[in-house]
């Protein structure tokens, strides 16, 4: 068993927490992690009204008594969510970890947190990190380069920037991205972080609520598989390698700098439901990490994190132990 100010914080087993993911993060993604030690949580804006949201929490508690969190992404898009009505779908679904990420969350603190709720705020610098503590986060997710989704502009993997973090924090934070295994856990731990957030990992379980294809394309997908998109934009996401991402690849270098969303939207907008749900797997840009490179299994959550946690022990107990003179 590993004790941290992780699982203190949020009255975890384990110190391993599943990021929101967009068409991943259902009830029974969530579930399926929280019942077994870690944290779930449900992707907020997946659900396309407050009202479904609080029938998805509803679903969520009926599968665990565990506790599980919900995503709120405030990314730049032409219409802005509903998000006080998200929030309060939330708050009285009995919700008590909200993991937010995109934008700073400090318009909804004080709603969150006068509603007891712990926030996590997923970020990709340090000065993010440094500014989700001034407002009162309870904890940051920092996401390195090699994350699944969108690792910021500044492109610092997680050998520094987790270290970088730990310089400078005072709230416990997780390492997110790039992360599969209990060999990368104790690397986290070691590089001063008090627990892991995986997306990719999760993708690729028998809980997971996506289509077969998705989890065959992980399997087979190498570190080198991924892309990033968007970049001149400044809303690089990381993704799979497929002929929708070529299409965006090519308008991105022939319009350079000139390049405006509406010219990538067929590859971009729609596209979650008809890949994770479909398996229409070429239809365009969907969120995965370089871990998919260290994928080669497609266990339960509860084998997944059970792996994770007997490696992680017997490197801190038996391999540590044998260098240590
Ligand atoms: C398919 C997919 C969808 C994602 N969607 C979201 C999202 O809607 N909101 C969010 O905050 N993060 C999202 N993420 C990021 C994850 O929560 C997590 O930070 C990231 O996957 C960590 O990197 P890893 O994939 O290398 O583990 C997504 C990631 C993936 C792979």
């Amino acid at each position: 068993m590993l004790k941290t100010k992780i699982t203190n914080l949020f009255d975890i087993k384990h110190p391993i927490i599943q990021g929101g993911m967009h068409y991943v993060g259902f009830a029974e993604m969530a579930a399926a992690v929280s019942s077994a030690g870690g944290l779930g949580i449900i992707t907020g804006l997946t659900q396309k009204t407050p009202d479904a949201l609080a029938n998805e929490i509803s679903k969520c508690h009926d599968l665990t008594k565990k506790p599980f969190g919900v995503n709120l992404t405030f990314l730049p898009g032409f219409v802005e969510p509903d998000y006080p009505g998200y929030i309060d779908a939330i708050i009285k679904g009995g919700i008590k970890i909200v993991e937010t990420a995109g934008r700073s969350p400090e318009k909804y603190m004080s709603v969150l947190k006068d509603a007891d709720i712990k926030v996590i705020h997923k970020c990709t610098s340090v000065r993010h990190a440094l500014k989700a503590e001034k407002i009162g986060c309870d904890a940051v997710s920092v996401d390195g380069f090699e994350c699944g989704g969108h690792p910021g502009e500044d492109d610092i993997p997680n050998m520094v920037l987790l270290p970088r973090a730990a310089e400078e924090l005072k709230i416990p934070f997780v390492a997110s991205g790039g992360i599969g295994n209990g060999k990368q856990l104790v690397a986290a731990l070691a590089l001063g972080a008090d627990g892991i957030n995986m997306g990719t990992r999760f993708i690729a379980t028998k809980e997971a609520p996506v289509h077969q294809n998705v989890k065959d394309a992980i399997l087979n997908a190498s570190e080198l598989d991924t892309t990033l998109i968007m970049r001149p934009l400044r809303n690089t996401e990381r993704v799979l390698k497929n002929t929708g991402v070529d299409k965006i690849l090519a308008k991105e270098k022939a319009l350079g700098d000139k390049i405006k969303i509406q010219d990538i939207m067929d590859e971009v907008a729609g596209v979650y439901p008809k890949v994770m749900q479909e398996g229409t797997m070429d239809v365009g840009a969907w969120s995965c990490g370089m871990v998919a490179g260290l994928i080669h299994d497609i266990p339960t959550c509860q084998e997944l994190i059970d792996q994770i946690m007997f490696d992680a022990m017997e490197i801190i107990n038996i391999r540590f132990k044998s260098l240590s003179q």
